[in-house]
């Protein structure tokens, strides 16, 4: 059988958080976990996050996911609601948004309307309708400082803020904002968007968040009562040029392969698509069960490191839809069905990243369900 596996080391997530709370002390944590957990597996993943505070997801559905699972903890949508329709299912699934646009606001303002003089129109339970004593809803109030993606400027934001004020049913409103450059220390960016949010929220309550990843390592200045980790819980570096053993993280995912075929060939001799790389003495090519249709990047350059046995040998060659090829050497005294690391604790997937001009997190995000997940406590 192709033994091509994501090896997911759930105790490690512990061990990560538990780096992000010696970095944020006192801080309460919003563990990011949109996009399948990075890839490794939302539902697992998130069961598995006992010591944190909050989840986001980016979208309805990754919310309904968890909650169907059986996830109690408190969820909170990134990217808001994407429809009226969607507010419902906010109430319904008891779950914080984020709100970063004035077609929001106004959605909201409609749906206070509409339960000040109906109150029997949204088919969900008593509990969940806005003007029942106990519904309650917690926003998290977008502030643009500078991403210029998401968020309200400055007027925007205090508009914003004081109209959701008024409604009945939001009963807390947590400013926050988001870091655009926090992985480079030397751009002055991330100090800048700190300056601003601070300004904006000056006469504010409600708890401030701001940092992602990097922000929670680099930035402490942005950590204020709610941190967003998400990339480092899974034991990668946000950081331009550092991995995750630079700050004590290890690495969650672990993508390994076995070798399956073993070719001598010719100095002269060409290998693979596009016959791309040419053999200057005989060697041994390592033919290996992975390939892009795994989520193995397919720019992977020469020389992108592979290890098999502990030791790492260079690509060759194009990346194939199923396939890789690596140069063993002559003396390669490895065999047939030996495991193959492409990423994990050995080989980081920073390095992986670096060398297919990307970053680890499409990396992460990018492993595809033809790969068998196995989750390790
Ligand atoms: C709003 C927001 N906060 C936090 C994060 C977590 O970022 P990172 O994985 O770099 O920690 C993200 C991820 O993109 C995000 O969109």
């Amino acid at each position: 059988m192709r033994s091509t596996r994501a090896i997911i080391n759930l105790n490690a997530i512990e061990h990560n958080i538990s780096i992000v709370k010696q970095l944020a002390p006192g801080c309460k944590i919003m563990a990011v976990v949109k996009a399948d957990a990075y890839g490794h597996g939302i539902v697992q993943v998130t069961s598995h996050l006992s010591q944190i505070d909050a989840i986001a997801v980016a979208c309805m559905d990754e919310a309904i996911t968890l909650r169907n699972a059986g996830i109690t903890q408190p969820i909170i949508l990134l990217e808001g609601f994407f429809s009226d329709d969607e507010l419902a299912q906010i109430i319904e699934y008891n779950l914080q948004t984020v709100v970063h646009h004035e077609a929001q606001v106004i959605a909201l303002e409609k749906l206070a309307q509409k339960y000040a003089t109906d109150t029997t129109r949204l088919d969900i339970n008593e509990v969940a309708k806005p003007n029942h004593p106990q519904f309650q809803l917690i926003v998290w109030l977008k502030f643009d400082s500078g991403m210029h993606r998401l968020g309200f400027d400055d007027a925007g934001f205090i508009d914003a803020y004081q109209r959701l004020q008024g409604l009945g049913f939001i009963s807390t409103i947590n400013p926050m904002s988001h870091l655009a450059c926090a992985d480079d220390i030397q751009n002055p960016m991330s100090q800048r968007q700190i300056q601003l949010f601070n300004q904006v929220t000056t006469n504010i309550t409600g708890e401030r968040s701001m940092a992602n990843s990097a922000g929670v390592i680099a930035w402490p200045e942005s950590h204020y009562q709610w941190i967003r980790p998400g990339i480092i819980l899974y034991g990668c570096s946000p950081m331009i040029g550092l991995t995750g053993s630079d700050h004590q993280l290890i690495p969650v995912m672990m993508l390994a392969s076995q070798l399956f075929a073993i070719k001598s060939i010719k100095p002269g001799d060409q290998v693979g698509y596009g016959s791309a790389w040419t053999a200057t003495r005989e060697t041994l090519i390592g033919v290996i069960a992975i390939g892009y249709g795994d989520g193995y990047p397919r720019h992977a350059k020469e020389g992108t490191p592979v290890s098999i046995n502990g030791k790492t040998y260079p690509l060759v060659g194009k990346v194939s839809m199923d396939m890789i090829t690596v140069d063993l050497g002559e003396d390669f005294s490895g065999k047939i069905g030996d495991e193959v690391v492409l990423w994990g604790d050995e080989l980081p997937v920073e390095t992986i990243a670096q060398h297919a001009d990307t970053i680890p997190y499409t990396l992460l995000c990018g492993v595809t369900s033809r790969v068998k997940f196995v989750w390790n406590n």
